[in-house]
């Protein structure tokens, strides 16, 4: 079986970290994004995986090669945005083989079951079958109507509170048979606002819920959230290769330590945090619920809280990181600098002056 991951868009709201890599190969913890989806999708039986890339395609090409856990990897480039529906259109000489096809989107964090999606598939008859995952408030995203079949009714885009014809979304996780690409036009295409819609009204597409970890990895606090779900089903505190954590240091659960981490005195550590390979944290400093990239370094007595830290970036002592702050790959905050809530810095800016109004883009 052959599975499309959609792994070309911009990641804009993830700027300025997907400045300098593309989102797939954010670290999350301690494994590349999209190596989670790759290692699920080859223990469910599928042999080859289409990467539908664009934007930073040969980072992409050149991290993955032709093959990783026992998956066939082919990339299908495109040389303009295609949206979400696009790619599908394009890869389909790469897809159609007599069989239905999976199509997910790269950014989604899942370990639902594919095997059970695709059963299910075959066992309604449509041309098309949408994951989809039950949440508490579906007015951010649509919500979908099925009837007593599981066939879907109809979509409403960003219900609002109290109106949503159900608790179910689009999990972004898809089976189509290849009719469904007479559907898709050539050039950018929206699958949710284009495709679906047509054939949900001509009464072919079918709905499937599924159960288990998910999460769309768009905006920084889903990231934080993905993060602190994949490190909960790892359930405890992974250590790497030769780290070195003082004694007098705590980590609490869950968090993950990569290769080579060094961890000062009195410094504590977690919980939901990951700290990539080769980051040195000094002492007395309170890391929780972040993500830290390789190669980073934390001065003493410096505190991070619900932030991601850029690939070797420099946080020197006495620094405050607050809420929802992302700081870029080479980075430096100096000393007793505070970087109030949701603050972006850029890769490479040198920030010597506390940043107090939330939002800012520096
Ligand atoms: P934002 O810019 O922050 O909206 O992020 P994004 O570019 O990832 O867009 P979005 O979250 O809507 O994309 C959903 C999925 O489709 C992600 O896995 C993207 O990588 C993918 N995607 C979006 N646009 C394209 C495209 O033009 N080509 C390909 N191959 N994938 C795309």
């Amino acid at each position: 079986m052959k599975a499309l991951v959609l792994a070309g868009g911009f990641g804009t709201r993830l700027r300025p970290l997907s400045c300098t890599r593309p989102k797939m190969l954010f670290p999350l913890a301690n494994e590349v994004m999209l190596d989670w989806t790759l290692k699920n999708l080859a223990s469910s039986g599928v042999d080859t995986v289409v990467l539908a890339v664009n934007y930073m395609a040969e980072a992409l090409v050149r991290y993955f090669g032709p093959t990783k856990f026992d998956l066939g990897i082919i990339y299908s480039r495109e040389d303009r945005p295609l949206g979400t529906g696009g790619p599908i259109k394009k890869a389909a000489e790469l897809l159609v083989d007599g069989e239905p096809f999976l199509v997910l989107n790269g950014d989604v964090i899942s370990d639902i079951d594919y095997g059970q999606l695709i059963e299910h598939h075959k066992r309604k008859g449509g041309l098309a079958t949408i994951a989809l995952i039950r949440v508490p408030d579906p007015s951010r995203y649509g919500a979908v109507e099925l009837d007593g079949d599981d066939k879907v009714l109809r979509f409403v885009e960003k219900p609002e509170l109290g109106t949503a014809p159900s608790n179910l979304i689009n999990a972004g996780i898809y089976v189509l048979e290849k009719e469904v690409l007479d559907y898709i036009p050539d050039g950018k295409v929206s699958t949710e606002k284009e495709v679906f819609p047509l054939l949900a009204k001509e009464g072919k597409l079918y709905g499937h819920e599924v159960r288990g970890l998910w999460v769309d990895i768009g905006v920084p606090d889903a990231y934080l959230e993905a993060n602190h779900l994949v490190l909960e089903k790892l359930n405890g505190s992974a250590v790497g290769e030769g780290c070195v954590v003082d004694e007098t240091a705590t980590v609490l659960e869950p968090s993950s330590l990569g290769n080579g981490v060094l961890i000062g005195a009195h410094s504590v550590i977690g919980p939901d945090t990951s700290i990539s390979d080769h980051v040195q944290i000094g002492q007395g400093c309170r890391i929780e619920r972040s993500i830290i990239f390789p190669g980073v370094t934390i001065g003493d007595y410096s505190s991070i809280r619900n932030a991601i830290i850029g690939e070797n970036a420099s946080i020197e002592r006495w620094v405050k990181v607050e809420s929802g702050s992302l700081i870029g790959d080479y980075a430096t905050i100096s000393d007793g600098v505070t970087i109030t809530q949701g603050v972006s810095i850029c890769p490479s800016k040198t920030v010597t002056e506390s940043i107090l109004e939330p939002g800012q883009v520096m």
